[in-house]
């Protein structure tokens, strides 16, 4: 069962990436991949797709907090089991989806959801869907702050606007805990970031031993790293880095690479609120989120000051923007300046974006006027 650079995929054995998604289509699914015509929504967290062939399919969406108990999971399936043939599907925003074939089957699928008590409807439309987020303290080894308990803390915050479709347009919000950004916090309306606000230690004794010292050097996109020989206290001398602290730009990229330059610190840490992204096409072109907020102290369990950041700037929107109006559009129409004002932001030094390759973001012009509103 060698390679056979002929047929390079025979045989072939991985263990990457899972098994091919097709056989986990429910039937209807199945029968119209790709020819779906049109999709509405019913009502809040019930969408309603018809197929060309005229099949038709409805989704229950159902909040989910990604971390779940295994009592939890088994009460998903009994009710995929009991209403969609057993089938269930997860969403990127790690809301789940119950689907099924007819319009009959919608309402007893609903109750049985509802009587359950822990699996709200909805994330449709103009409202607030789940966070989409990363790993966080659970499971990464380079946050600069949590994911699933600020994502909860948010969340438990803005539930009536996942049940609802009141805002003026759909708001998406999204979590990354650090830069790496596994989270899609450049393109979301309202993004949390977790940012590192110091340079890396370095461990001398270690970088040897658990680095590929050439690999933590290329890592850093500001070339703020370079090799040095140090003498540990034994009077050894080894082959480590020296990084160049004014360059750094805390972005964590040497860390990945190297477990021997850790930059995580609690005081450090903390969170960075963007604003105004998104993917969709529609009105305007899509957009880079920009950052509004620069620091946020880690404060949990509850995050109380990204928790009231978040609503903040999402009631003010949700007041002033107008209908079909996404987030960025709705800042860039009334214009930034007032976007701070509004949502009584304070503009700081730490606000302009003086990294030299962000020649990308709005800190563009020296047109900008700042505004005294907050003394
Ligand atoms: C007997 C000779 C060599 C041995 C035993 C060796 C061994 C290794 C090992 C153990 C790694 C680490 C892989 C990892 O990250 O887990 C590595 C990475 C690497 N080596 Fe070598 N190496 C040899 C020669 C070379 C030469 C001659 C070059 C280039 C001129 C080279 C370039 C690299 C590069 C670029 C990587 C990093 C690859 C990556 O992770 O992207 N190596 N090598
Ligand atoms: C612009 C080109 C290159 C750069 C920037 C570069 C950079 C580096 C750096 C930073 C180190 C670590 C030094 C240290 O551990 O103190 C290193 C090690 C090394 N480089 Fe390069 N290198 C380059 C080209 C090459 C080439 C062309 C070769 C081989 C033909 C090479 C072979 C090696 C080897 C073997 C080591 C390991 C030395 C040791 O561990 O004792 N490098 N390189
Ligand atoms: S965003 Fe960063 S810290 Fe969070 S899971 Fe991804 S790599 Fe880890
Ligand atoms: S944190 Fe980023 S900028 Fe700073 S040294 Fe590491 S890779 Fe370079």
């Amino acid at each position: 069962m060698g390679y056979d650079p002929a047929n390079p995929l025979k045989d072939r054995i991985t263990d990457i990436g899972p098994p091919h998604y097709e056989q986990f289509f429910p039937p209807v699914i199945k029968k119209n991949y790709g020819k779906w015509l049109y999709h509405e929504i019913v009502k809040p967290g019930v969408l309603k797709h018809v197929a060309e062939s005229g099949d038709e399919c409805y989704t229950a969406r159902v909040a989910c907090a990604r971390l779940i108990s295994g009592e939890l999971m088994r009460d998903y399936c009994k009710i995929a089991d009991d209403h969609c043939d057993g089938f269930l599907r997860f969403t990127t925003r790690n809301n789940v989806e119950f689907m099924v074939d007819n319009a009959a089957k919608v309402q007893p699928l609903l109750d049985a959801l509802a009587k359950h008590g822990q699996m709200p409807v909805g994330g449709t439309g103009a409202g607030v869907t789940n966070i989409v987020h990363t790993q966080g303290w659970v499971h990464c080894h380079t946050p600069a702050t949590d994911a699933s308990g600020v994502v909860k803390a948010v969340m438990d915050e803005l539930f009536p606007y996942f049940t609802s479709m009141t805002l003026p347009a759909q708001v998406r919000v999204a979590l990354a805990c650090c830069l790496n950004m596994c989270g899609a916090v450049h393109c979301s309306d309202i993004a949390i970031l977790g940012v590192h606000r110091k340079p890396p230690m370095i461990d001398h004794e270690r970088i040897g031993g658990v680095c590929e010292i050439p690999l933590a050097i290329a890592a850093c996109p500001l070339g703020a790293i370079k090799p040095k020989t140090e003498e540990l206290e034994s009077g050894e001398k080894v082959k480590s880095v020296t990084v160049n602290n004014d360059k750094c730009m805390f972005c964590g990229n040497c860390y990945t690479m190297c477990p021997a330059m850790p930059l995580a610190d609690p005081e450090g840490d903390g969170i960075a609120i963007l604003v105004g992204g998104k993917i969709s096409n529609r009105r305007s072109t899509p957009k880079f989120s920009k950052l509004v907020i620069p620091f946020l102290p880690n404060n949990p369990p509850r995050w109380p000051e990204t928790v009231a950041a978040v609503k903040g700037i999402l009631e003010v929107y949700a007041k002033d923007a107008k209908k079909y109006e996404r987030v960025g559009e709705w800042a860039e129409r009334i214009g930034w300046e007032r976007f701070y004002e509004k949502c009584n932001i304070p503009f700081s030094d730490k606000s302009i974006d003086d990294y030299r390759l962000a020649y990308d973001t709005w800190r563009t012009t020296t047109q900008f006027k700042f505004t005294s509103h907050i003394k």
